[in-house]
């Protein structure tokens, strides 16, 4: 039987950093509304010209160079920021890295988009279409904030991490467990950019103005994200037969400090066992998750050998968990 394994992991993160002070400057907010409310003290983001597709091909490379492998069967990008509407942007990171002829394709699934780029490649890999793959997590979200409007300015960065998937066994640290991942599309208006699509285009006089950025109604965003994400996570940790009590460590999706601690009750996990990079890099949507795995193998709170679970919450609205015994792997500089 065929599992997929992970095998490298890269990040990266654009060097411009903002600071709270720099937002408070030109929103009505302030430090320490920002820092007790969601615990974000900076986040990194791009330089106008750069765009997903750069953070997304350095996270890649660092995540092959941690495999110790010059390539890979494949490369699927979770992205809620591709560089153009058409065509997806993983082709051009495949082409970037000199993969050549593989199969390529981006996924859409906002926050929850690594999970279920996860999910996808361990699909691929145990039905035996690829033998090797890149999954990426990247997103230039300051592109499409709006700069005026503080409730989401004030939360999101920009950065991209990558991971190698391989084909392995399912007894192998490393491995990818069972999945769990869900969605609710009656509740798709909770975390929008209305224009832009088939339904709403958004040449410039054309749609109402504001719709090209993104929107989101933040409190009831965050009780589902709770809710989401731990019934997600109890899922996935029955089908893999793990107790909520074996779990050494969880990675969850930074969307807020607030959000972790509770899922952290809701779980019965401790909270120091919760991986968390937020104040650094603020809410990086897809690039969440392997941004703070990279954290995690940094500072010595991942380690091989435990057992980690990963959960994720998303626009969508979308969820997903799965579980993998942490490898032994370094990162790459
Ligand atoms: O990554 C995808 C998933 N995303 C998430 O999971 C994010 C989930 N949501 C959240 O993290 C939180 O709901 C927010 C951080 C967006 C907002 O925090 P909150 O504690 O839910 O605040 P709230 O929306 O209930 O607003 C409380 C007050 C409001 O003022 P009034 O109506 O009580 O007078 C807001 O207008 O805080 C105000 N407010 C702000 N004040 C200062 C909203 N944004 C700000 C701000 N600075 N930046």
């Amino acid at each position: 039987m065929r599992a997929a394994v992970v095998s490298g992991l890269g990040s990266w993160l654009p060097p411009r950093v903002v600071t709270n002070d720099e937002l408070t400057a030109r929103l009505d907010t302030t430090d320490e509304w920002i820092r007790s409310r969601i615990g974000v003290v900076t986040r990194h983001v791009v330089e106008p010209g750069t765009a997903t597709s750069d953070l997304s091909v350095e996270a890649a490379r660092r995540a092959l160079r941690s495999a110790g492998v010059p390539g890979a069967g494949g490369v699927i990008l979770a992205t809620t920021t591709p560089d153009r509407p058409c065509p997806a942007t993983a082709p051009e990171i495949a082409s970037r890295l000199g993969l050549i002829d593989v199969p390529a394709f981006d996924i859409a699934a906002v926050c929850t988009g690594f999970v279920y780029g996860l999910g996808v490649g361990a699909g691929l890999i145990t039905a035996g279409i690829v033998d090797s793959l890149l999954v990426v997590g990247g997103d230039a979200y300051s592109t499409i904030l709006d700069p005026q409007d503080r409730t989401t300015s004030v939360i999101f960065g920009d950065g991209a991490g990558a991971v190698v998937l391989r084909a392995g066994s399912p007894d192998e640290p490393g491995a990818l467990g069972p999945f769990d991942l869900g969605s609710d599309g009656a509740r798709s208006d909770l975390i929008t950019v209305r224009a832009g699509g088939s339904r709403q285009r958004s040449s410039p006089g054309a749609v109402p103005p504001g719709d090209e950025f993104f929107r989101m109604e933040g409190r009831e965003v965050f009780a589902n994200a709770v809710a989401r994400m731990a019934a997600a996570a109890r899922t996935a940790l029955k089908r893999q037969g793990w107790a909520e009590s074996d779990v050494d460590g969880v990675i969850a999706h930074q969307a807020n400090v607030r959000i972790l601690d509770a899922v952290s009750a809701e779980l019965g996990v401790p909270r120091d066992k919760f991986v968390s990079n937020i104040s650094d890099v603020g809410n990086t949507s897809a690039a969440s998750i392997p941004l703070a795995l990279a954290h995690g193998v940094r500072t010595g709170e991942l380690r091989a050998g435990q057992k980690v679970l990963l959960t994720a919450f998303g626009g969508g609205l979308t969820w997903g968990a799965t579980t993998l015994v942490w490898p032994e792997l370094s990162l790459a500089d």
